[in-house]
């Protein structure tokens, strides 16, 4: 694999043997590979935790060296281009660069780098190792995807977890439906838009989306009070109940707490919200091994 840019990329081939690897990293049962002399660099351009976190954490692991990188004491803040940044990084000797940009598909501008690059999300375009570890997560639960109802809810419109799990999950098989309000209807994608209350007992997988407000600057776009949007779209305690008993709640987090999902359901039996971000960090190294290869 030259490249982790887009799960429209990726192979059904090619997600089971990056997940297999993860889990196969998790379990103990395949070594970790040791990358000696080898130098990466993380470029986040926009805010984050999760990835930028569990991307560190594997590259430890897997005994690669950090080049840090940060926009607001780089040359970015003199109007260096992502192509200068990125092409002045492969020069001076780094390896591998995994890059989130606020751009959709930035790395178009990229052809001419000669190194490895994982994208961590783009704009509203891709988020593959979010895909791939919500792959990993729902594999975990049920051994396929043939035939599993999943119902994404939210932001669908600006949701780049939307984006990428819409076109994984279907290519492995799941029915995916999703459910949003109507301003956030993303008219590209064909899956079904249904009424939450109408599905909710009848889902394998509920996932839910963070309200992207950083996204939400264009005139038009919904603007509901929190708990308005928690009772009509969001995950109350009453549509909890009426999940069947091996459904399982997903959310890519950070989480809205009370308006996307209850608080008190972040951890409730049936989340697997943390076991996606436990498994972030295995699947990121699968990820960082097989551009490394
Ligand atoms: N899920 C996710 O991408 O979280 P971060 O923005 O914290 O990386």
């Amino acid at each position: 694999m030259k490249n982790l840019l887009s799960m429209e990329h990726l192979s059904t081939d090619e997600i089971y043997d990056l997940v297999t690897t993860a889990s196969q990293y998790k379990s103990g049962e395949r070594a970790l590979p040791q990358f000696n002399d080898t130098y990466v660099t993380n470029l986040f351009f926009e805010n984050s935790t999760r990835t930028k976190c569990s991307f560190e954490v594997a590259e430890l692991k897997l005994g690669l060296k950090q080049v840090s990188f940060e926009t607001s004491t780089s040359s970015v803040k003199k109007g260096e281009s992502l192509y200068d940044t990125c092409k002045t990084l492969e020069s001076i000797g780094v390896n591998l660069l995994v890059i989130r940009h606020s751009q959709n598909a930035y790395y178009e501008e990229l052809e001419n780098i000669n190194i490895p690059i994982a994208n961590a999300g783009d704009g509203s375009g891709q988020h593959p190792t979010q895909s791939l570890l919500d792959i990993m997560t729902i594999y975990e639960e049920y051994g396929s995807f043939d035939g599993l109802n999943v119902l994404i809810c939210g932001d669908i419109k600006n949701s780049r977890v939307a984006r990428s799990n819409y076109h994984s999950l279907r290519a492995l098989g799941a029915n995916v439906m999703f459910s949003s309000p109507e301003e956030w209807v993303d008219e590209t994608l064909e899956a079904p838009y249904v009424n939450i209350d109408d599905v909710i007992d009848q889902v394998d997988i509920v996932m839910l989306l963070r309200v992207q407000h950083e996204r939400h600057g264009i005139a038009g776009e919904a603007n509901f009070a929190a708990e308005e949007y928690h009772q009509q779209y969001g995950l109350t305690q009453s549509r909890y109940d009426k999940l069947k008993d091996e459904a399982i709640v997903m959310h890519p987090a950070p989480v809205n707490r009370g308006v996307e999902i209850k608080s008190d359901l972040v951890e409730a039996p049936k989340s697997r919200i943390f076991k996606q971000m436990e498994n972030g960090m295995y699947l990121r190294m699968a990820v960082i091994s097989a551009l490394l290869k």
